[in-house]
């Protein structure tokens, strides 16, 4: 059973507090746009035929819920995530939709995850790579788990590239952000997310990660101004 970090565990009991609204609140915090982004990033599996993928971090199941709408009926789809609460909330959700005979919620670590090497047909992270304290060991696991030729979809906050739209958007993030997820949930877990933020890696450091645990024909995509980017790669 792999042991978390203080700081692991520290986010775990943060995701478990926020998990009640943390769907009202994204839809809240981005207008909306969320919905766009994880349509955008499942877009990119490109999965026509049948097979298994792995929404690894899946929180509240809106990725795994997209993978099945945009996927056929012969595409199973595993969640796994490690807080307790968010997989509670997703399952009641996958249970309700159309898609619950292919989709199964679980609680485990993106640091170990309690599958077979080669099991997966693709693996994707959402707003999670972010949050999982050893990123490397989280890549390289993904990686283990996927087949030959296996694909990697990441989506996770960016920074803007534009200077006055940088400008504009580290007001929202910094400034506003904090106070209206403060109104809804625990200030402290949305003062994490823009903190959180602004010390991710760079598109090109992250990119050299993901090259450094195995992946080949590593790419971004940035949408909307560069708010997000998608990270694509091979097994
Ligand atoms: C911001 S939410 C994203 C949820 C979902 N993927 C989405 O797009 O809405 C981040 C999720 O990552 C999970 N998480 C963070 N670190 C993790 C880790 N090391 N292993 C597994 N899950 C993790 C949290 O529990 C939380 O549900």
């Amino acid at each position: 059973m792999y042991a978390l970090s203080e700081k692991g565990e520290r986010i775990r009991a943060m995701f478990g507090s926020i998990a009640p609204r943390y769907d009202l609140l994204n839809r809240l915090l981005s207008l909306g746009i969320d919905r766009r982004w994880r349509r955008f990033a499942v877009k990119k599996i490109g999965l026509n035929g049948s097979g298994r993928v792995l929404d690894v971090a899946t929180g509240t199941g809106d990725v795994a819920l997209e993978i099945a709408s945009q996927t056929p009926a012969s595409v199973s789809i595993v969640g796994i995530d490690f807080t307790p609460e968010m997989i509670e909330l997703g399952s009641v959700k996958v249970k309700d939709s159309r898609h619950s005979d292919r989709i199964t919620l679980q609680v485990a670590p993106c640091e170990e995850i309690p599958f077979d090497d080669g099991s997966f047909d693709a693996a994707t992270i959402s707003f999670g790579i972010r949050n999982v304290v050893d990123r490397i060991k989280g890549l390289a696991e993904m990686h283990r788990v996927l087949k030959n030729d296996g694909k990697i979809v990441i989506l996770e906050f960016s920074t803007p590239t534009l200077p006055v739209f940088k400008d504009l958007y580290h007001f929202y993030f910094l400034k506003v952000l904090p106070k209206i997820g403060g109104a809804f949930s625990r200030f402290s877990a949305y003062q994490y997310l823009p903190d959180s933020v602004l010390e991710f890696p760079s598109r090109e450091v992250f990119k050299g990660m993901m090259t450094q645990v195995g992946f080949k024909d590593v790419r971004h995509f940035d949408l909307t101004g560069g708010i997000a980017t998608v990270y694509v790669g091979t097994k």
